[in-house]
């Protein structure tokens, strides 16, 4: 994920992706471009430029990029394009209200491994929670850690989301379709967040992963014994994006639509989720990334407890990626 479709509005988007410098801009035919930020005469970034009809043109000396990154303007002097003027550009789609880019081989994008995330309810359909943001000085993998193991609600979160009465709660872990949950069952417990709070109910919070780095959060309580029906409210999203590899974006939000008369509640679920992820989850995320200075997971020697299993498949799965994007690779240039 890129961005939330929401936070490009008519000018030139900069954001750090795996690393690079990325400029993402709508031309007034709305094509969507996605490109380096980096000027390759004097390396400035082109987001500090103008946007023009057909591209970006650089701030510094005028150099003009079109949407397929070529050099094809030099305003100064004789005109003189340098042979190899040109940044590279990135495959970008929008879907699901977010800009997904693809960061390898171009050839190689494929838009059917865009994660399903159909949940996200579409465009002017009432009031929403969506489009929230967050900076996090954290490797990408910790906040997988964090959601794939949700019994930390009931230690990190206790008194905003989870309670003591949670704690023994067993997690279930399954896999579907390449999909990983992990499912948190916690019947005759104390209602910890939402509508039953403080009242006797049995309750859940499920995580679905979906390669790479996005997840669906299902939550709900019911009074004891009565049969469990997911609200179609229920489902929040986390999605990350490396910017470093001690840097990460949080991408968060959730599903159902709301009238206006239920503004309040719109906003005191997206507060909530503000208020808990950067009070609560960030400072530890940002702790532990701190503590562990850089070196590898498995090389620390990690103490492994029944509740990691999600997390632990999910690292695997996403090694096993990378080891065959590897492969791959190699293959092509042999
Ligand atoms: S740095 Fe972009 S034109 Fe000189
Ligand atoms: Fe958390």
């Amino acid at each position: 994920m890129a961005a939330w479709a929401s936070e490009i509005e008519d000018g030139l988007f900069s954001r750090r992706l795996l690393g690079e410098p990325v400029l993402i801009y709508r031309l007034g035919d709305g094509e969507l471009v996605a490109c380096e930020d980096r000027c390759p005469h004097r390396f400035a970034p082109l987001s500090m430029g103008h946007k023009t009809e057909t591209g970006v043109e650089c701030g510094y000396h005028g150099l003009h990029f079109n949407s397929r990154g070529q050099c094809d303007a030099n305003p100064a002097g004789n005109g003189y394009i340098p042979p190899g003027a040109k940044v590279h550009v990135y495959p970008l789609v929008e879907r699901h209200r977010i800009f997904w880019i693809w960061m390898g081989e171009p050839a190689l994008a494929d838009d059917s491994l865009i994660p399903d995330l159909s949940l996200v309810p579409p465009a002017g359909a009432g009031l929403q929670n969506l489009g929230n943001y967050l900076h996090v000085k954290g490797n990408c993998l910790l906040e997988i850690d964090n959601l794939m193991d949700l019994s930390h609600v009931n230690f990190l979160h206790v008194g905003s989301l989870g309670n003591e009465t949670m704690r023994s709660a067993e997690v279930q872990v399954s896999e579907e379709d390449g999909k990983i949950r992990a499912d948190l069952w916690m019947p005759g417990t104390t209602g910890g967040f939402g509508a039953m709070t403080g009242e006797p109910c049995d309750q859940w919070i499920n995580i679905v992963w979906m390669a790479p780095t996005s997840m669906i959060l299902e939550f709900g309580a019911v009074p004891p014994g009565v049969e469990r029906v997911q609200d179609p409210h229920g489902f929040a999203f986390h999605i990350f994006t490396p910017e470093t590899d001690g840097t990460t974006h949080y991408f968060f939000g959730s599903s159902g639509t709301f009238d206006e008369s239920e503004e309040w509640k719109v906003k005191m679920i997206g507060d909530a989720q503000r208020r808990v992820f950067k009070e609560e989850d960030n400072p530890m995320i940002e702790a532990v990334e701190e503590r562990m200075g850089g070196a590898d997971f498995w090389s620390l020697k990690p103490a492994i407890l029944p509740n990691d299993r999600a997390a632990i498949m999910v690292r695997r799965r996403l090694q096993k990626m990378c080891r065959e994007e590897a492969r791959q690779d190699a293959e092509e240039t042999a």
